[in-house]
Protein backbone atom coordinates (compact mmCIF):
# COMPACT_ATOMS: atom_id res chain seq x y z
CA UNK A 1 0.00 0.00 0.00
CA UNK A 2 1.20 3.41 -1.16
CA UNK A 3 0.18 6.92 -0.26
CA UNK A 4 -0.37 7.50 -4.15
CA UNK A 5 -2.86 4.66 -4.20
CA UNK A 6 -5.95 5.49 -6.14
CA UNK A 7 -9.04 4.24 -7.99
CA UNK A 8 -11.03 6.44 -10.44
CA UNK A 9 -14.81 5.65 -10.56
CA UNK A 10 -16.27 6.77 -13.97
CA UNK A 11 -19.93 7.27 -14.83
CA UNK A 12 -19.51 10.56 -12.87
CA UNK A 13 -19.26 14.47 -13.88
CA UNK A 14 -15.49 14.23 -14.36
CA UNK A 15 -14.98 10.70 -12.95
CA UNK A 16 -14.28 10.49 -8.99
CA UNK A 17 -11.22 9.86 -7.95
CA UNK A 18 -10.70 8.38 -5.14
CA UNK A 19 -6.98 8.68 -3.05
CA UNK A 20 -6.10 6.48 -0.15
CA UNK A 21 -4.53 9.39 1.36
CA UNK A 22 -7.74 11.26 1.55
CA UNK A 23 -9.35 8.24 2.81
CA UNK A 24 -7.00 7.74 5.48
CA UNK A 25 -7.54 11.32 6.42
CA UNK A 26 -11.42 10.65 7.46
CA UNK A 27 -10.40 7.58 9.25
CA UNK A 28 -7.29 6.58 9.32
CA UNK A 29 -7.48 3.91 12.32
CA UNK A 30 -10.80 2.53 10.01
CA UNK A 31 -10.59 2.55 6.53
CA UNK A 32 -13.52 1.57 5.53
CA UNK A 33 -15.36 4.38 7.48
CA UNK A 34 -12.66 6.39 6.08
CA UNK A 35 -13.99 5.03 2.46
CA UNK A 36 -17.72 5.49 3.17
CA UNK A 37 -16.91 9.04 4.24
CA UNK A 38 -15.27 9.66 1.19
CA UNK A 39 -18.32 8.19 -0.75
CA UNK A 40 -20.88 10.09 1.52
CA UNK A 41 -19.56 13.22 0.50
CA UNK A 42 -18.95 12.71 -3.21
CA UNK A 43 -23.03 11.68 -3.01
CA UNK A 44 -24.26 14.84 -1.34
CA UNK A 45 -21.67 17.57 -3.24
CA UNK A 46 -23.17 15.95 -6.62
CA UNK A 47 -19.59 14.13 -7.20
CA UNK A 48 -21.25 10.68 -7.59
CA UNK A 49 -24.94 11.62 -8.98
CA UNK A 50 -27.82 9.17 -8.95
CA UNK A 51 -28.08 6.28 -10.99
CA UNK A 52 -24.21 5.85 -10.85
CA UNK A 53 -22.93 2.49 -10.71
CA UNK A 54 -19.90 1.62 -8.21
CA UNK A 55 -17.50 -0.67 -9.08
CA UNK A 56 -17.02 -4.29 -7.72
CA UNK A 57 -15.82 -4.58 -4.27
CA UNK A 58 -13.52 -6.52 -5.61
CA UNK A 59 -11.71 -4.01 -8.27
CA UNK A 60 -12.21 -1.04 -6.27
CA UNK A 61 -9.98 -3.03 -3.23
CA UNK A 62 -7.58 -4.03 -5.90
CA UNK A 63 -7.60 -0.42 -6.94
CA UNK A 64 -6.69 0.65 -3.85
CA UNK A 65 -5.08 -1.81 -2.55
CA UNK A 66 -7.12 -2.42 0.59
CA UNK A 67 -8.71 -5.56 1.74
CA UNK A 68 -12.19 -6.09 -0.43
CA UNK A 69 -13.87 -6.66 3.60
CA UNK A 70 -13.39 -2.87 3.60
CA UNK A 71 -14.91 -1.59 0.63
CA UNK A 72 -17.62 -4.51 1.10
CA UNK A 73 -18.06 -2.66 4.92
CA UNK A 74 -18.14 0.72 3.14
CA UNK A 75 -21.06 0.24 0.69
CA UNK A 76 -22.81 -1.56 3.33
CA UNK A 77 -22.92 0.85 5.58
CA UNK A 78 -23.84 3.29 3.08
CA UNK A 79 -26.95 1.02 2.00
CA UNK A 80 -27.92 1.13 5.48
CA UNK A 81 -27.52 5.05 5.10
CA UNK A 82 -29.86 5.05 1.83
CA UNK A 83 -26.71 6.89 0.06
CA UNK A 84 -26.46 3.63 -2.10
CA UNK A 85 -28.82 0.76 -3.16
CA UNK A 86 -27.61 -2.87 -3.92
CA UNK A 87 -29.58 -4.31 -7.06
CA UNK A 88 -29.28 -7.93 -7.77
CA UNK A 89 -27.30 -7.73 -10.93
CA UNK A 90 -26.65 -4.57 -11.56
CA UNK A 91 -24.08 -4.11 -8.19
CA UNK A 92 -24.06 -1.24 -6.04
CA UNK A 93 -25.65 2.13 -7.69
CA UNK A 94 -25.58 5.58 -5.81
CA UNK A 95 -29.41 6.60 -4.31
CA UNK A 96 -31.25 9.37 -5.11
CA UNK A 97 -30.15 11.90 -2.37
CA UNK A 98 -31.72 15.39 -1.76
CA UNK A 99 -27.71 17.15 -2.37
CA UNK A 100 -27.45 20.87 -2.83
CA UNK A 101 -27.91 22.20 -5.90
CA UNK A 102 -25.19 22.15 -8.45
CA UNK A 103 -22.74 20.41 -6.06
CA UNK A 104 -21.72 23.11 -4.30
CA UNK A 105 -24.35 23.87 -1.12
CA UNK A 106 -25.28 27.30 -1.19
CA UNK A 107 -23.48 30.07 0.71
CA UNK A 108 -24.26 30.52 4.53
CA UNK A 109 -25.43 34.16 5.08
CA UNK A 110 -24.18 35.21 8.22
CA UNK A 111 -27.34 35.89 10.42
CA UNK A 112 -26.91 39.55 11.64
CA UNK A 113 -30.11 41.34 12.18
CA UNK A 114 -28.36 45.25 12.34
CA UNK A 115 -28.25 46.15 15.68
CA UNK A 116 -26.71 49.67 17.13
CA UNK A 117 -26.83 48.30 20.84
CA UNK A 118 -23.73 46.06 20.49
CA UNK A 119 -21.58 46.45 24.10
CA UNK A 120 -17.68 46.55 23.83
CA UNK A 121 -17.32 42.85 23.22
CA UNK A 122 -13.26 43.59 22.73
CA UNK A 123 -13.86 44.42 26.48
CA UNK A 124 -15.51 41.81 27.97
CA UNK A 125 -14.16 40.77 31.40
CA UNK A 126 -12.60 37.22 29.86
CA UNK A 127 -10.07 36.46 32.78
CA UNK A 128 -12.98 37.06 35.52
CA UNK A 129 -15.74 35.14 33.79
CA UNK A 130 -12.92 32.48 33.40
CA UNK A 131 -12.31 32.09 37.12
CA UNK A 132 -16.07 31.82 37.95
CA UNK A 133 -16.90 29.26 34.87
CA UNK A 134 -13.81 27.24 36.60
CA UNK A 135 -15.29 28.13 40.44
CA UNK A 136 -18.60 27.15 39.19
CA UNK A 137 -17.10 23.57 37.37
CA UNK A 138 -15.05 22.72 40.90
CA UNK A 139 -18.18 23.27 43.22
CA UNK A 140 -20.94 21.97 40.97
CA UNK A 141 -22.29 18.69 42.69
CA UNK A 142 -21.93 15.53 40.57
CA UNK A 143 -26.13 15.33 40.66
CA UNK A 144 -26.15 19.33 39.38
CA UNK A 145 -24.89 18.13 35.97
CA UNK A 146 -28.36 16.21 35.66
CA UNK A 147 -31.79 18.14 33.84
CA UNK A 148 -32.26 21.00 36.41
CA UNK A 149 -35.25 23.20 37.40
CA UNK A 150 -36.20 24.81 34.46
CA UNK A 151 -36.75 27.99 36.42
CA UNK A 152 -33.25 27.74 36.40
CA UNK A 153 -30.57 26.89 39.17
CA UNK A 154 -31.59 28.32 42.31
CA UNK A 155 -27.88 29.93 43.25
CA UNK A 156 -28.34 32.06 39.68
CA UNK A 157 -32.14 32.61 40.71
CA UNK A 158 -30.99 33.65 44.50
CA UNK A 159 -28.48 35.87 43.02
CA UNK A 160 -30.99 37.17 40.77
CA UNK A 161 -33.13 38.21 43.31
CA UNK A 162 -30.67 39.80 44.93
CA UNK A 163 -29.33 41.99 42.28
CA UNK A 164 -32.25 43.19 40.29
CA UNK A 165 -34.05 43.88 43.66
CA UNK A 166 -30.77 46.07 44.80
CA UNK A 167 -30.42 47.89 41.35
CA UNK A 168 -33.77 47.70 39.53
CA UNK A 169 -36.04 47.83 42.46
CA UNK A 170 -37.42 44.47 40.73
CA UNK A 171 -39.32 42.39 43.41
CA UNK A 172 -38.18 39.00 42.79
CA UNK A 173 -39.66 35.76 44.45
CA UNK A 174 -37.53 32.87 43.93
CA UNK A 175 -39.90 30.59 42.75
CA UNK A 176 -41.38 33.54 39.92
CA UNK A 177 -37.87 33.84 38.17
CA UNK A 178 -37.11 32.11 34.94
CA UNK A 179 -33.84 31.94 33.71
CA UNK A 180 -34.06 32.45 29.89
CA UNK A 181 -31.75 31.77 26.69
CA UNK A 182 -31.74 36.21 26.45
CA UNK A 183 -34.45 38.15 26.61
CA UNK A 184 -35.03 36.73 23.24
CA UNK A 185 -36.69 33.86 24.55
CA UNK A 186 -38.06 35.83 28.12
CA UNK A 187 -40.40 37.33 24.89
CA UNK A 188 -40.98 34.52 23.42
CA UNK A 189 -42.15 32.90 26.38
CA UNK A 190 -43.93 35.75 27.89
CA UNK A 191 -46.33 35.48 24.91
CA UNK A 192 -46.77 31.71 24.59
CA UNK A 193 -47.60 32.44 28.25
CA UNK A 194 -50.13 35.33 27.61
CA UNK A 195 -51.79 33.54 24.99
CA UNK A 196 -52.35 30.06 27.11
CA UNK A 197 -54.13 32.51 29.55
CA UNK A 198 -56.35 33.88 26.74
CA UNK A 199 -54.65 36.91 25.69
CA UNK A 200 -54.59 37.14 22.12
CA UNK A 201 -52.93 40.14 21.60
CA UNK A 202 -50.04 42.94 22.70
CA UNK A 203 -49.36 46.67 22.66
CA UNK A 204 -46.32 47.33 21.21
CA UNK A 205 -44.71 50.62 20.92
CA UNK A 206 -44.21 52.64 17.63
CA UNK A 207 -41.06 52.69 16.82
CA UNK A 208 -39.96 49.92 18.58
CA UNK A 209 -37.43 46.46 18.58
CA UNK A 210 -38.27 44.72 15.09
CA UNK A 211 -36.85 41.48 16.64
CA UNK A 212 -39.26 42.02 19.83
CA UNK A 213 -42.32 42.13 17.84
CA UNK A 214 -41.60 39.31 15.65
CA UNK A 215 -40.73 37.21 18.84
CA UNK A 216 -44.12 38.22 20.41
CA UNK A 217 -45.76 37.48 16.55
CA UNK A 218 -43.61 34.14 16.77
CA UNK A 219 -44.99 33.32 20.23
CA UNK A 220 -48.46 33.74 18.99
CA UNK A 221 -49.65 37.05 19.45
CA UNK A 222 -50.99 39.37 17.40
CA UNK A 223 -49.46 42.94 17.86
CA UNK A 224 -50.90 46.53 17.57
CA UNK A 225 -48.54 49.25 17.22
CA UNK A 226 -49.22 52.22 19.72
CA UNK A 227 -47.36 55.10 19.28
CA UNK A 228 -44.44 56.66 21.47
CA UNK A 229 -43.32 60.31 22.02
CA UNK A 230 -40.81 62.08 24.27
CA UNK A 231 -42.45 60.67 27.42
CA UNK A 232 -42.86 56.71 26.00
CA UNK A 233 -45.33 54.99 25.05
CA UNK A 234 -49.22 56.79 24.43
CA UNK A 235 -51.01 55.73 27.24
CA UNK A 236 -54.50 57.21 26.06
CA UNK A 237 -53.80 55.44 22.29
CA UNK A 238 -53.32 52.07 24.27
CA UNK A 239 -56.23 52.86 26.49
CA UNK A 240 -58.51 53.14 23.27
CA UNK A 241 -57.81 49.50 22.19
CA UNK A 242 -59.17 46.59 23.59
CA UNK A 243 -55.72 45.29 24.65
CA UNK A 244 -54.83 43.54 27.72
CA UNK A 245 -51.20 43.04 27.05
CA UNK A 246 -48.38 45.94 25.97
CA UNK A 247 -45.04 45.37 26.37
CA UNK A 248 -42.63 48.60 26.74
CA UNK A 249 -39.22 49.86 27.65
CA UNK A 250 -39.55 52.15 30.07
CA UNK A 251 -36.37 52.57 31.49
CA UNK A 252 -34.92 53.68 28.19
CA UNK A 253 -37.36 53.28 24.85
CA UNK A 254 -36.14 51.20 22.38
CA UNK A 255 -34.95 53.07 19.78
CA UNK A 256 -35.94 56.62 20.51
CA UNK A 257 -33.97 56.54 23.85
CA UNK A 258 -37.26 58.51 25.68
CA UNK A 259 -38.37 57.84 29.54
CA UNK A 260 -41.28 56.64 30.46
CA UNK A 261 -42.57 60.04 32.47
CA UNK A 262 -43.65 59.43 35.70
CA UNK A 263 -47.18 60.66 34.90
CA UNK A 264 -47.60 57.96 32.07
CA UNK A 265 -46.16 55.25 34.49
CA UNK A 266 -48.72 55.76 36.40
CA UNK A 267 -51.36 55.92 33.99
CA UNK A 268 -49.83 52.47 32.40
CA UNK A 269 -50.03 50.45 35.75
CA UNK A 270 -53.71 52.18 36.51
CA UNK A 271 -54.96 51.32 33.02
CA UNK A 272 -53.74 47.41 34.01
CA UNK A 273 -55.20 47.29 36.85
CA UNK A 274 -58.17 48.29 35.68
CA UNK A 275 -58.57 46.20 32.54
CA UNK A 276 -57.13 42.73 34.39
CA UNK A 277 -54.22 43.62 31.56
CA UNK A 278 -50.37 42.69 31.77
CA UNK A 279 -47.21 44.55 31.14
CA UNK A 280 -44.27 43.11 29.49
CA UNK A 281 -41.40 45.06 30.94
CA UNK A 282 -38.35 44.73 28.88
CA UNK A 283 -35.41 46.41 30.62
CA UNK A 284 -32.51 45.38 28.40
CA UNK A 285 -30.22 48.28 29.40
CA UNK A 286 -31.45 49.74 31.85
CA UNK A 287 -28.23 49.59 34.03
CA UNK A 288 -26.65 52.43 31.67
CA UNK A 289 -27.52 55.95 32.88
CA UNK A 290 -25.07 58.37 32.65
CA UNK A 291 -26.85 61.42 33.73
CA UNK A 292 -28.32 60.19 36.86
CA UNK A 293 -29.06 57.17 38.87
CA UNK A 294 -31.43 55.10 36.11
CA UNK A 295 -34.97 55.06 36.56
CA UNK A 296 -36.46 51.64 38.68
CA UNK A 297 -38.38 49.00 37.05
CA UNK A 298 -42.45 49.50 36.82
CA UNK A 299 -42.43 45.88 38.08
CA UNK A 300 -41.47 47.22 41.53
CA UNK A 301 -44.72 49.20 41.56
CA UNK A 302 -46.68 46.11 40.47
CA UNK A 303 -45.21 42.77 40.58
CA UNK A 304 -48.91 41.18 39.61
CA UNK A 305 -49.53 43.66 36.55
CA UNK A 306 -45.59 43.52 35.41
CA UNK A 307 -44.08 40.39 33.71
CA UNK A 308 -40.18 42.00 33.69
CA UNK A 309 -37.46 40.74 31.74
CA UNK A 310 -34.22 41.61 30.89
CA UNK A 311 -30.48 40.19 30.44
CA UNK A 312 -26.93 40.09 30.19
CA UNK A 313 -26.67 41.34 26.84
CA UNK A 314 -25.89 44.81 26.91
CA UNK A 315 -23.72 44.70 30.26
CA UNK A 316 -21.68 41.67 29.56
CA UNK A 317 -22.40 40.18 25.61
CA UNK A 318 -25.11 38.85 24.03
CA UNK A 319 -23.42 35.44 22.69
CA UNK A 320 -23.67 34.33 26.39
CA UNK A 321 -26.81 34.09 25.69
CA UNK A 322 -28.34 34.07 29.43
CA UNK A 323 -31.80 36.50 30.24
CA UNK A 324 -34.69 36.14 33.27
CA UNK A 325 -38.00 36.92 33.29
CA UNK A 326 -39.59 37.84 36.75
CA UNK A 327 -42.97 36.61 36.52
CA UNK A 328 -46.81 37.61 37.86
CA UNK A 329 -48.08 34.77 40.39
CA UNK A 330 -50.56 33.59 37.88
CA UNK A 331 -47.80 32.86 35.54
CA UNK A 332 -45.19 31.31 37.00
CA UNK A 333 -46.23 28.04 36.58
CA UNK A 334 -47.57 28.48 32.53
CA UNK A 335 -44.11 30.02 32.25
CA UNK A 336 -42.26 27.07 34.12
CA UNK A 337 -43.70 24.54 31.89
CA UNK A 338 -43.32 26.67 28.95
CA UNK A 339 -40.04 26.89 29.51
CA UNK A 340 -39.34 23.28 30.43
CA UNK A 341 -40.95 22.25 27.01
CA UNK A 342 -38.61 24.93 25.19
CA UNK A 343 -35.18 23.66 26.45
CA UNK A 344 -35.63 22.01 29.39
CA UNK A 345 -33.33 24.73 31.59
CA UNK A 346 -30.26 27.03 30.35
CA UNK A 347 -26.75 25.30 30.70
CA UNK A 348 -25.81 24.51 33.95
CA UNK A 349 -22.01 25.65 33.88
CA UNK A 350 -23.22 29.33 32.55
CA UNK A 351 -25.96 29.74 34.68
CA UNK A 352 -23.59 29.14 38.18
CA UNK A 353 -20.69 31.83 36.39
CA UNK A 354 -23.20 34.13 35.91
CA UNK A 355 -24.42 33.34 40.13
CA UNK A 356 -20.73 33.68 40.62
CA UNK A 357 -20.40 36.97 38.75
CA UNK A 358 -23.12 38.53 40.66
CA UNK A 359 -22.31 36.66 44.27
CA UNK A 360 -18.45 38.71 43.88
CA UNK A 361 -19.31 42.29 42.86
CA UNK A 362 -17.89 41.01 39.17
CA UNK A 363 -20.73 42.11 37.49
CA UNK A 364 -21.09 46.03 39.27
CA UNK A 365 -17.33 46.35 38.91
CA UNK A 366 -17.77 45.56 34.96
CA UNK A 367 -20.47 47.70 34.96
CA UNK A 368 -18.85 50.99 36.66
CA UNK A 369 -15.65 50.42 34.55
CA UNK A 370 -17.87 50.26 31.06
CA UNK A 371 -20.29 52.97 32.30
CA UNK A 372 -17.25 55.12 32.40
CA UNK A 373 -15.93 54.42 29.31
CA UNK A 374 -19.87 54.64 27.36
CA UNK A 375 -20.10 57.62 29.28
CA UNK A 376 -17.00 58.64 27.30
CA UNK A 377 -18.08 57.86 23.99
CA UNK A 378 -21.28 59.24 24.15
CA UNK A 379 -20.00 62.65 24.73
CA UNK A 380 -17.72 62.03 22.00
CA UNK A 381 -20.40 61.29 19.86
CA UNK A 382 -22.03 64.92 21.02
CA UNK A 383 -18.93 66.58 20.10
CA UNK A 384 -18.88 65.10 16.85
CA UNK A 385 -22.02 65.45 15.72
CA UNK A 386 -21.50 69.31 16.73
CA UNK A 387 -18.55 69.25 15.08
CA UNK A 388 -19.55 67.70 11.60
CA UNK A 389 -23.44 67.87 11.03
CA UNK A 390 -23.78 71.58 12.30
CA UNK A 391 -27.64 71.95 13.00
CA UNK A 392 -28.69 67.95 13.88
CA UNK A 393 -29.12 67.11 17.29
CA UNK A 394 -28.76 63.80 19.36
CA UNK A 395 -32.08 63.10 20.94
CA UNK A 396 -32.99 60.42 23.96
CA UNK A 397 -31.77 60.87 27.52
CA UNK A 398 -27.65 59.87 28.00
CA UNK A 399 -28.11 56.26 28.70
CA UNK A 400 -27.90 52.74 27.21
CA UNK A 401 -25.44 52.18 23.62
CA UNK A 402 -26.94 53.97 21.36
CA UNK A 403 -28.21 57.59 20.68
CA UNK A 404 -30.71 59.28 17.84
CA UNK A 405 -29.41 61.66 15.52
CA UNK A 406 -31.99 63.78 14.77
CA UNK A 407 -31.37 66.83 11.37
CA UNK A 408 -32.56 70.20 11.97
CA UNK A 409 -34.89 70.37 8.54
CA UNK A 410 -36.28 67.12 6.68
CA UNK A 411 -34.05 64.90 4.71
CA UNK A 412 -34.99 62.72 2.41
CA UNK A 413 -34.87 58.94 3.46
CA UNK A 414 -32.07 57.87 0.48
CA UNK A 415 -29.84 60.82 2.10
CA UNK A 416 -30.49 59.01 5.46
CA UNK A 417 -29.62 55.57 3.92
CA UNK A 418 -26.86 56.94 2.45
CA UNK A 419 -25.29 58.06 5.63
CA UNK A 420 -26.14 54.62 7.48
CA UNK A 421 -24.22 53.21 4.49
CA UNK A 422 -21.04 55.59 4.91
CA UNK A 423 -18.12 53.90 4.31
CA UNK A 424 -16.45 54.37 7.78
CA UNK A 425 -19.48 55.32 9.25
CA UNK A 426 -20.92 54.34 12.53
CA UNK A 427 -23.33 51.41 12.70
CA UNK A 428 -26.49 53.06 11.97
CA UNK A 429 -29.80 52.40 10.97
CA UNK A 430 -33.13 55.32 10.11
CA UNK A 431 -35.53 55.26 12.78
CA UNK A 432 -38.00 55.14 9.85
CA UNK A 433 -36.81 51.12 9.86
CA UNK A 434 -38.23 50.78 13.49
CA UNK A 435 -41.51 52.09 12.87
CA UNK A 436 -45.00 50.01 11.82
CA UNK A 437 -47.65 52.49 11.58
CA UNK A 438 -46.21 56.08 12.34
CA UNK A 439 -44.05 58.01 10.41
CA UNK A 440 -41.31 58.94 12.81
CA UNK A 441 -39.47 61.79 12.39
CA UNK A 442 -36.08 61.80 9.85
CA UNK A 443 -33.47 60.18 12.41
CA UNK A 444 -30.46 57.46 12.33
CA UNK A 445 -30.25 55.49 15.46
CA UNK A 446 -26.34 55.25 16.23
CA UNK A 447 -24.51 52.73 18.23
CA UNK A 448 -21.55 54.19 20.01
CA UNK A 449 -20.82 51.16 23.00
CA UNK A 450 -18.64 49.00 20.37
CA UNK A 451 -16.47 52.51 19.19
CA UNK A 452 -13.18 53.72 20.54
CA UNK A 453 -14.03 57.70 20.72
CA UNK A 454 -11.51 58.68 17.82
CA UNK A 455 -13.62 55.80 16.08
CA UNK A 456 -16.50 57.93 16.84
CA UNK A 457 -15.32 61.28 15.71
CA UNK A 458 -14.17 59.78 12.29
CA UNK A 459 -17.16 57.77 11.72
CA UNK A 460 -19.85 60.98 12.71
CA UNK A 461 -17.63 62.64 9.77
CA UNK A 462 -17.53 59.83 7.03
CA UNK A 463 -21.28 59.84 7.93
CA UNK A 464 -21.52 63.61 7.30
CA UNK A 465 -19.20 63.24 4.33
CA UNK A 466 -22.14 60.97 2.80
CA UNK A 467 -25.46 63.65 3.83
CA UNK A 468 -26.56 66.09 1.63
C1 LIG B 1 -35.30 46.34 22.76
C2 LIG B 1 -34.38 45.21 23.09
N1 LIG B 1 -34.74 44.33 24.02
C3 LIG B 1 -33.93 43.31 24.39
C4 LIG B 1 -32.70 43.14 23.80
C5 LIG B 1 -31.80 42.04 24.27
O1 LIG B 1 -32.08 40.86 23.66
P1 LIG B 1 -31.32 39.55 24.09
O2 LIG B 1 -31.24 39.50 25.58
O3 LIG B 1 -32.13 38.44 23.55
O4 LIG B 1 -29.94 39.58 23.49
C6 LIG B 1 -32.29 44.00 22.79
C7 LIG B 1 -31.01 43.79 22.13
O5 LIG B 1 -30.59 44.50 21.28
C8 LIG B 1 -33.15 45.08 22.44
O6 LIG B 1 -32.80 45.95 21.50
Amino acid sequence: MTESTAATIDGTNSGLRLELGDIREHGARDLAGGLAEALRRAVRGGRLPAGTRLPASRSLAADLEVSRGVVVRAYEQLVAEGYLHAHTGRGTVVSEVHTAAGGTPPPVRPFEPGNPGVPALGSFPRAEWLRALETAMRSLPDAELGYGDPRGHPRLRRALAAYLGRTRAVVAPLDRIVVTGGYAQAARLAAEALVRHGVPGVGVEDPGSVGVVETLRVGGLTTTPIPVDEHGIDVAALAATGLRAVSVTPAHQFPTGAVLAPARRTALLEWAAERDAMVIEDDYDAEYRYDRSPVGALQGLAPDRVLYGGSISKTLAPGLRLGWLVAPARLATTLTELKHSADIAEPVLDQVALAVFLETGALDRHIRRMAARYAARRRALLTAVDRHLPGWSVTGVAAGLHAVLVPARPVPSDALEAMAHAPGGLAAIPLAAYAQAVRPRPGLVVGYGAVTTDRIERGIAAMAAAAP
